[in-house]
């Protein structure tokens, strides 16, 4: 059955994949609905642009009436919320945003889903569904051992993760309360093709290709359990077809990996397929700098749950979805000379000063 899929944040970089999965490979038409925040990027849906099942609006997820008049005038079968502010060290240099369109957004939009739910008919109010898209790092930090499973109590430590974690809660208790009908998936470190260059992989890529030093934080030992995007977007397809009401599930890649090692790795990349004769090696740009406050040790995720009872697990291994990313970024400069001259020069972010 073909769907109206509402998207929220469906111009950042995993919405978008998402939207164009949605309109690739479904029969659904999909609404995207984003305000447009410096993070966005219309240009990573121009090959979905003309699609006749495609549309977009502009609208700020804190802004009830704008929500409620695009939710009615569209009439979705299900929300995926993956609008978000999304970036750590920008939420420990300003916290407000984060708070604003994090927690007081999502609470918004539950709002208004909850009005159009109510007011919806037996079939349609029962087959609805609120798909709340959400992050490892409300689990807090782990030591060198073990995993975070949907039962791991929540223990975020930063703002952009305790902002998350509110969501959560708040998405959990619109279903508790009120009955409507919601699923939550947390998800590790995401990483591929339209992805801004203020996070680690994209900005070594580009620092890389323009001979600036890679700044390592701290010693570079921190954990993070990657996951190429394509794989995210097909697992929350999927949990919006099968996932239970009320539940919520772990998404990871199984791809544990220090930072230093992720940076070298890039950097042996960018020597085999972009080789600078003005370097012995891109390596030799690795450069330690000052940790990230409050920097969470380790992050890897148990996927039992999901893989066992929807049957997802990750397709690209970090060795091919490394490359292909380094391959993109080659082949798409004008998309990441855009953000370049416009709104982020890969300055150092997240020292709180
Ligand atoms: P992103 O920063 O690339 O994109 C966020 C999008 O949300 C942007 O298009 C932005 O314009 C939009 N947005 C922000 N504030 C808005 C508002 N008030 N109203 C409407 N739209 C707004 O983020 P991303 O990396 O694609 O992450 C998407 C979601 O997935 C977020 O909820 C994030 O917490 C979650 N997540 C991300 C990762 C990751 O590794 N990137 C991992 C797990 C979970
Ligand atoms: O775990 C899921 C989370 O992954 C998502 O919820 C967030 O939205 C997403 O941004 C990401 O958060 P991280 O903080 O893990 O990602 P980031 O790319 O900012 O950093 C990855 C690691 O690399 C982290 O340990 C900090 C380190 N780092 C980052 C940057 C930008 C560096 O060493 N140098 C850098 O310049």
């Amino acid at each position: 059955m073909a769907l109206r899929i509402l998207v929220t944040g469906g111009a950042g970089f995993i919405g978008s994949a998402v939207v164009r999965q949605l309109l690739d490979d479904t029969p659904h038409e999909v609404l995207n609905l984003d305000k447009l925040t410096y993070a966005a990027n219309l240009a990573s849906l121009a090959t979905v642009e003309g699609n006749p099942r495609y549309r977009f609006a502009q609208v700020d997820i804190c802004d009830g009436p704008r929500v409620a008049e695009t939710v009615a005038g569209f009439r979705p079968h299900a929300i995926m919320h993956l609008a978000a502010e999304s970036h750590v060290d920008r939420s420990i240099d300003g916290p407000s945003d984060f708070i604003q369109t994090n927690v007081v957004g999502t609470f918004t939009l539950l709002q208004e889903a909850l009005r159009y739910w109510r007011a919806l008919d037996g079939e349609a109010k029962a087959a609805f569904r609120f798909q709340h898209v959400s992050t490892d790092e409300v689990f807090g930090s782990l030591g060198a051992n073990g995993w975070f499973t949907e039962a791991t109590p929540y223990a975020p430590r930063s703002p952009y993760s305790a902002s998350k974690a509110s969501s959560d809660h708040l998405v959990s208790a619109w279903h508790e309360t009120y009955g409507l009908p919601t699923i939550i998936t947390n998800c590790s470190n995401n990483y591929g093709p339209y992805h801004f260059p203020e996070k680690l992989i994209p900005l070594m890529i580009l620092k890389g290709l323009a001979r600036e030093k890679l700044p390592v934080y701290g010693k570079g030992d921190n954990i993070r359990d990657w996951l190429y995007v394509e794989d995210h977007a097909r697992a929350l397809r999927l949990v919006l077809e099968k996932g239970k009401i009320g539940e919520t599930y772990n998404i990871g890649g199984e791809n544990e990996r220090t930072n230093l090692s992720v940076v070298e790795t890039l950097c042996d990349l960018l020597d085999e397929l972009k080789p600078d004769a003005k370097l012995p090696s891109h390596r030799s740009l690795i450069s330690f700098v000052a940790d990230r406050p409050g920097h969470d040790f380790r992050y890897a995720m148990d996927i039992t749950k999901i893989s066992r009872q929807l049957g997802w697990k990750p397709i690209e291994t970090f060795e091919t979805g490394l490359k292909k990313t380094v391959e993109w970024y080659l082949a798409n400069e004008p998309w990441w000379r855009s953000i370049l001259d416009k709104s982020y020069r890969g300055q150092r972010l997240g020292l709180g000063g």
